[in-house]
């Protein structure tokens, strides 16, 4: 069996966000960050500047050739035509950072005798400098065979993140739930905000306003967990409350209420689990469900 350690010579083909973020925090710990091509010059020269020891390359194979295990960090479309532009050797190991693709991207690798890995940070990385910042603590989704799970598993752990094993068949619902929290919440955000134009605010003033409250919905779940953080007047059963909500939605920005209703509803479960009457949920739940159908 092929046996990769924290010696093994790693090679980055594709200099964007998250290779130059995941390189940066395997050389802080230690890891042998050698070579870098990416589509354009100035992206490898800017990443290898980054890391000591890292020499830039003008094309893909120059790089791979000189590693043990490459990771293929273009855009997703691209990561199996640039590993297809590669000749492999046997047992060197190919690895992508995609959450939503599985390890069929490397069927023409495997076919050389590479050992395909997926490494995916569950994380959003919206630059180099923010995102070797963010990767303690980050979750790491890894499928990967038995010749390189553990070493992939033991890189999760020297960089401070968390390793979870991820069967083929489960990735998609596994990327749905991190889009759900990062894009989808992000979009929530701007429509929370939006909700301030009603009331004679910029969206950019709901947002400000709104972002501390987002802080601390995050620190009381890190705290006290789902159902533990769930507040409002849903587990309090205002109900009172709640269809004032629905009748502002309805009156004067009814394209929300939609949303509002299907959010609602889809909470209720959440809110009886930390102690909401199930009679009054069942009352909040036909009320919702009235307005919803008009
Ligand atoms: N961003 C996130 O939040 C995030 C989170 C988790 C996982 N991921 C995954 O990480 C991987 C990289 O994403 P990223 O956000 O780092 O992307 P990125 O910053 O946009 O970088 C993508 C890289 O792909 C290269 N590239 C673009 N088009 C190409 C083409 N036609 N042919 C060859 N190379 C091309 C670019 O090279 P040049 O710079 O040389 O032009 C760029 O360096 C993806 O698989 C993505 O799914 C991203």
């Amino acid at each position: 069996m092929t046996s990769f350690n924290r010696q093994s010579k790693i090679a980055f083909l594709g200099a964007g966000k998250v290779g130059g973020s995941l390189a940066l925090a395997l050389a802080n710990a230690g890891y042998p960050v050698i070579a870098v091509a990416s589509r354009t010059q100035a992206s490898a020269n800017e990443f290898a500047e980054r890391i000591s020891g890292c020499e830039a390359y003008q094309g893909y194979q120059e790089a791979a050739d000189l590693a043990d295990v490459a990771f293929v960090t273009t855009s997703d479309d691209y990561i199996s035509p640039v590993a297809a532009s590669v000749t492999w050797s046997q047992g060197q190991a190919v690895v992508h950072c995609s959450g939503a693709a599985s390890l069929d991207l490397f069927d023409g690798p495997k076919a050389q005798g590479a050992i395909p890995g997926a490494f995916h940070p569950l994380q959003a990385f919206s630059s180099v400098e923010n995102g070797v910042k963010s990767i303690p603590g980050t979750t790491f989704g890894i499928e990967a065979g038995d010749d390189i799970r553990p070493y992939l598993e033991r890189m999760a752990h020297d960089i401070g993140a968390n390793p979870v094993l991820l069967r083929a068949e489960d990735k998609v619902l596994y990327h749905l739930s991190g889009v759900l929290m990062g894009n989808l919440l992000t979009c929530l955000v701007g429509i929370a905000g939006g909700v301030w134009e009603h009331i004679g605010y910029t969206r950019a003033d709901g947002v400000k306003a709104l972002l501390p409250m987002m802080r601390a919905v995050a620190n009381n779940i890190e705290a006290s967990g789902i159902p533990g953080a769930v507040a409002g007047p849903y587990p309090r059963g205002d109900i009172g409350t709640i269809n004032k909500h629905l009748e502002a939605l309805r009156d004067r920005d009814p394209s929300l209420l939609p949303l509002y209703c299907e959010l609602a509803l889809a909470g209720l479960p959440q809110a009886v689990e930390r102690g909401l009457n199930e009679n009054t949920g069942e009352e909040i739940r036909r009320n919702i469900e009235k307005f919803r159908e008009r």
